[in-house]
C-alpha cells in the first residue's frame, strides 16, 4: 500500500532573498520528497512565502510600493531561486491568500468557541510620530547591563543580555527615531497555559497519540525544558494579535486587530495544500517531480496534481490516515512544537506526524558573513557556479537527520564534487560507454544477471533506509562505496587494454556492460540528490521514456546511447569569484544588498536612517558598532571616469509638498535650468517640513534613470546625509550657486 504523505518546508519570509542557509532546508526536504515519490508513495510537497508582519509593511513603504507589490515581486524571485536548485514543490503559494485567510479565521473562531482565546490589556511602546505600536525589534536604546548604545529591544548584541524593551535606557523608535511612549492596548491571547493545552502537549511529545514520537531526541529534550516537570505550569499564553497599522489578516469581530504573523504562517501550510487540491481537480493527469508544470494558478504554482483529485480533509481532519511532516530549522521549533500542534488539536485538525528539525549552516566553520563574502544568495551561486546539483550533493553528504549545524567548507566542497561526483561516479560512464556504442552497437550483455540484480536490490534496500531516516550522509557513503567497487573492477579488467586486442571482444563487452549497469544503479540511487543529471542519464544514455524510479533497480538495462558529456569538474576559481563578489566591504551597497541585509537581520529592524526610494541608500553599517555618525566602511576606490558618470546639479526647490498616502515621501519640484522643472520623490518627510524647503537650493543626481513609483514618475534623486543615529540632512551649495550648475 503506498503511503499518503504531506511534506512541508518552513515558509520563507517575503522580505529577503533566499540564501545558502535557507537552501539547507529546501534541498533536504526536496531530496526526501523525491525519494518518497520514487518509491511509489503518494507524496505532496508544499510551501509558500510568509508574507505578513511589520518588517514587510515597512519595507514596502520604504520602497514606495504597496506590500502586495513587494510580496508579488519577492514571490517570483523565491520561486525562480527554488526552481534553479531543482526544489520541486507541488504547490508554492503565499500566506496572503484567501485560502490561508479562511483557514486562519476558521481556526481562530473554533479556538474562541472552545474558550481558548482571552483578551487582556497590555502596555507597550508606541511611536507617536509613526502612530504605531513598536515590535521589540523596532525599539533601540542603551543596554541596561553593559550600556552599549543602539541595542535592540529584546536583547543586547554586545553582552548578550535579554530584557524587555522597557528596560532600555533612552529608548528610541528604530522607525522614526522618536522617543516611544508607553500605551495600553487590548491584545488577544491563545491560552497555551490552559490545562487542556498542557495535557495535550505532554501527550503529543511522547508519541502516545500517533504511536510514533514526533520529535528528534534533541528536540524532545527542548520540549521537556519548555513544558517543565509534570504539575509545573511553565507555558505562558501566546499573544496572537497586533494593532493596526499591520500587514496581515484582520481578526474576526475585532476591528483594528490583526493576527500576529506567526498565527497565520503555519496555517499557510493548509492554504497552500488547499490550492493544490483545487489544482488537482483542474489538471487531472500530471505525473510527479519535474515531468510536468501545471498551468500557473492565480495564487500558487508547482508541479501539478497527482492524478486523482485531492481531498483537503483526507489530509487534515482529525483521524486522517495521511502522514504529515514539517521540515524546519531549529530556530523555529518553539512555534512548530508548541503553538502549532496545540492550535490544530483544539480546532479539530490532525497534528503533525513528525517535525524534522535541522541545524544552521556555517561557511568555512563560521556564521555566514558579509565581510568574509560567505553570505551567499541563491542567485549569486547560480550566477557564478551554475551547476546547482553540486551544492545538493555536498549538502546531502553532510546531512544526517540530526539538529547539528552543518558546515559548507568551500575547499572541501570543490574536493568532494571533483573526487566523488566526477572522479568516482561520472567517470564510470565516461570511460566505458564508448566501448559499447562504438564496438557493440550499444548492446549490454550480462553473464550473471541474477547476481547483478540481487546486488542492485540489496544496495537499494540499504540506501533507502538511510534516505528514509534522512541520513543522506550515510546514503552517499554507501553509494560511493559501490562506485569504488565498480572502479576497482574496471581498473582490474582494464577495458582500454582489452579494446586493443580483437580477440578480447567478449571480455570487453562484459566489463563495459557491468560498468554501465553499475552506473545505472548508482544513478537510480543518486536520483533524489541529483534529479536533473540522472534524468539525463535515464533519458539520453539509457533511452528511457521517463525518469528513474526505485523499481528500475529490478531491471537490467539492455542498451546505451552515445555518451554525451554529463558534468565538468568544479573549478575552484569560480568559488573564489563568488566569494569576492559577495564581499560586502568591497563594493557599494546596491538594492540587492539591502535585501540581503533584511534577510540576515530577519524581521529585525530597518536602519533608522536608511533613505527611501529616491534618496541615496545609506552605506552598510560598520560591523563594529561605533559612536555617532558611523556610516560604515568607505566604499572601494573608483576612477575619475567612474565619478564623471554621475551628473550632479545644483537644484532649486521650486515646490515641496506632502504626498497623499506616502508615509515617508515628499514630492519635490526641482529647477535645474531646464525648460521643464523635474519631479523627484524624496524620502525626507521625517526630517523636513515642505514649507521650509520651498526656494532652497540643494543638490540632485540629474542623470539617474527615471523611476516609476506608486505616486508618479521620479526623475532624479536628491542627496542626503545619514548615519547610524537618527536624522537625515539634505545638502546646500554655498550662496551664489545657480540652478543647473554642474558639481564636479
Ligand atoms: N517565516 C518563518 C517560517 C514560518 S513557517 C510557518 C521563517 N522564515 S525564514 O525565511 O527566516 O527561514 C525559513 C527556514 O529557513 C527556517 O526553517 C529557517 O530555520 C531556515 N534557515 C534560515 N537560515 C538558515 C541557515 N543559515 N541555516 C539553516 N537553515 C536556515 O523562519
Ligand atoms: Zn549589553
Amino acid at each position: 500500500m503506498p503511503r499518503k504523505i504531506l511534506v512541508t518546508s518552513a515558509l520563507p519570509y517575503a522580505n529577503g532573498s533566499i540564501h545558502l542557509g535557507h537552501l539547507v532546508e529546501y534541498i533536504q526536504t526536496d531530496i526526501w520528497v523525491r525519494f518518497q515519490k520514487m518509491r511509489g508513495n503518494t507524496c505532496h510537497y508544499i510551501c509558500a512565502d510568509d508574507t505578513h508582519g511589520t518588517p514587510i509593511m515597512l519595507r514596502a513603504e520604504k520602497e514606495g510600493i504597496t506590500p502586495e507589490q513587494l510580496i508579488a515581486r519577492v514571490w517570483q524571485e523565491h520561486f525562480d531561486d527554488f526552481a534553479a536548485f531543482h526544489v520541486a514543490f507541488d504547490n508554492y503559494g503565499s500566506t496572503n491568500s484567501d485560502d490561508t485567510k479562511e483557514s486562519a479565521q476558521g481556526i481562530y473562531r473554533t479556538l474562541k468557541a472552545n474558550g481558548l482565546i482571552e483578551v487582556r490589556s497590555i502596555e507597550q511602546y508606541f511611536d507617536p510620530v509613526k502612530n504605531m505600536f513598536l515590535p521589540d525589534r523596532f525599539i533601540k536604546g542603551e543596554c541596561p547591563k553593559c550600556h552599549a548604545k543602539d541595542q535592540y529591544g529584546d536583547n543586547c548584541e554586545v553582552c548578550g543580555a535579554a530584557y524587555a524593551p522597557t528596560d532600555l535606557i533612552e529608548p528610541y523608535s528604530a522607525v522614526s527615531g522618536a522617543k516611544p511612549e508607553l500605551r495600553n492596548s487590548d491584545h488577544y491571547f491563545f491560552k497555551l497555559s490552559s490545562a487542556s493545552c498542557q495535557k495535550f502537549l505532554r501527550e503529543w511529545t511522547t508519541g502516545k497519540l500517533t504511536n510514533v514520537p514526533p520529535l528528534q531526541q534533541e528536540a524532545a529534550n527542548k520540549m521537556q525544558e519548555w513544558l517543565g516537570a509534570e504539575g509545573e505550569n511553565k507555558l505562558t499564553d501566546w499573544d496572537i494579535s497586533r494593532d493596526a497599522p499591520y500587514f496581515g489578516f484582520e481578526i474576526p469581530d475585532a476591528p483594528g486587530k490583526y493576527f500576529y504573523v506567526w498565527l497565520d504562517a503555519p496555517v499557510g501550510y493548509m492554504g497552500s495544500f488547499k490550492q493544490l487540491c483545487n489544482k488537482s481537480t483542474l489538471t487531472p493527469t500530471l505525473s510527479h517531480g519535474e515531468r510536468g508544470q501545471s498551468l500557473p494558478s492565480p495564487t500558487g504554482r508547482g508541479a501539478g496534481g497527482e492524478g486523482t483529485p485531492l481531498n483537503f480533509d483526507d489530509y487534515w481532519k482529525q483521524g486522517s490516515d495521511a502522514e504529515l511532516y514539517h521540515f524546519i530549522g531549529k530556530d523555529i521549533l518553539y512555534f512548530h512544537a508548541l503553538f502549532w500542534p496545540a492550535m490544530l488539536q483544539h480546532a479539530g485538525f490532525r497534528t503533525p506526524t513528525k517535525l524534522f528539525a535541522h541545524g544552521f549552516l556555517t561557511v568555512n566553520g563560521e556564521k555566514m558573513s558579509k565581510s568574509r563574502g560567505t553570505f551567499i544568495t541563491a542567485r549569486s551561486y547560480v550566477d557564478h557556479i551554475k551547476n546547482t546539483e553540486y551544492l545538493r550533493y555536498y549538502y546531502a553528504a553532510k546531512l544526517n537527520g540530526t539538529m547539528e549545524d552543518i558546515d559548507l567548507n568551500l575547499e572541501d566542497f570543490v574536493a568532494k564534487v571533483n573526487s566523488d561526483l566526477i572522479g568516482k561516479y561520472i567517470n564510470i560512464a565516461s570511460r566505458c560507454a564508448g566501448f559499447l556504442t562504438k564496438l557493440f552497437d550499444g548492446k549490454l550483455v550480462f553473464s550473471n544477471s541474477k547476481r547483478l540484480l540481487d546486488g542492485a536490490i540489496v544496495s537499494g534496500q540499504l540506501v533507502s533506509e538511510s534516505f528514509e531516516a534522512r541520513d543522506y550522509a550515510r546514503a552517499l557513503r554507501d553509494i560511493m562505496a559501490i562506485a569504488d567497487r565498480i572502479n576497482v573492477e574496471i581498473a582490474a579488467a582494464a577495458p582500454w587494454t582489452l579494446a586493443k586486442d580483437e580477440t578480447q571482444r567478449a571480455a570487453l563487452q562484459d566489463i563495459s556492460s557491468r560498468a554501465l549497469h553499475g552506473f545505472y544503479v548508482l544513478s537510480i540511487l543518486l536520483s533524489p540528490v541529483l534529479p536533473a543529471l540522472t534524468s539525463r542519464v535515464a533519458r539520453e544514455l539509457f533511452g528511457m521514456a521517463s525518469d528513474f524510479t526505485w523499481a528500475d533497480l529490478a531491471v537490467l538495462p539492455t542498451n546505451v546511447n552515445t555518451y554525451q558529456h554529463l558534468a565538468t569538474r568544479l573549478d575552484p576559481k569560480l568559488i573564489e569569484a563568488m566569494v569576492a563578489a559577495n564581499q560586502e566591504s568591497l563594493k557599494p551597497m546596491t538594492e540587492t544588498h539591502s535585501q540581503q541585509r533584511h534577510a540576515e537581520a530577519q524581521q529585525h529592524t530597518i536602519s533608522p536612517s536608511a533613505g527611501t526610494a529616491q534618496t541615496l541608500p545609506s552605506p552598510q553599517p560598520s560591523p563594529l558598532k561605533g559612536e555617532g555618525a558611523n556610516a560604515g566602511a568607505i566604499a572601494p576606490t573608483i576612477s575619475i571616469d567612474d565619478f564623471a558618470k554621475i551628473d550632479l546639479r545644483v537644484a532649486r526647490i521650486v515646490n515641496a509638498e506632502h504626498v497623499e498616502g506616502a508615509e515617508k515621501l515628499l514630492k519635490l519640484t526641482l529647477d535645474i535650468g531646464e525648460a521643464q522643472p523635474r519631479t523627484v520623490f524624496a524620502g525626507i518627510k521625517s526630517a523636513y517640513d515642505p514649507e521650509k524647503l520651498k526656494g532652497r537650493m540643494t543638490v540632485m543626481v540629474a542623470n539617474l534613470a527615471p523611476r516609476k513609483m506608486k505616486f508618479g514618475l521620479s526623475e532624479g534623486m536628491v542627496l542626503a546625509a545619514s548615519g547610524e543615529t537618527p536624522g537625515l540632512f539634505i545638502l546646500s551649495p554655498d550662496a551664489g550657486a545657480q540652478p543647473g550648475m554642474r558639481i564636479k
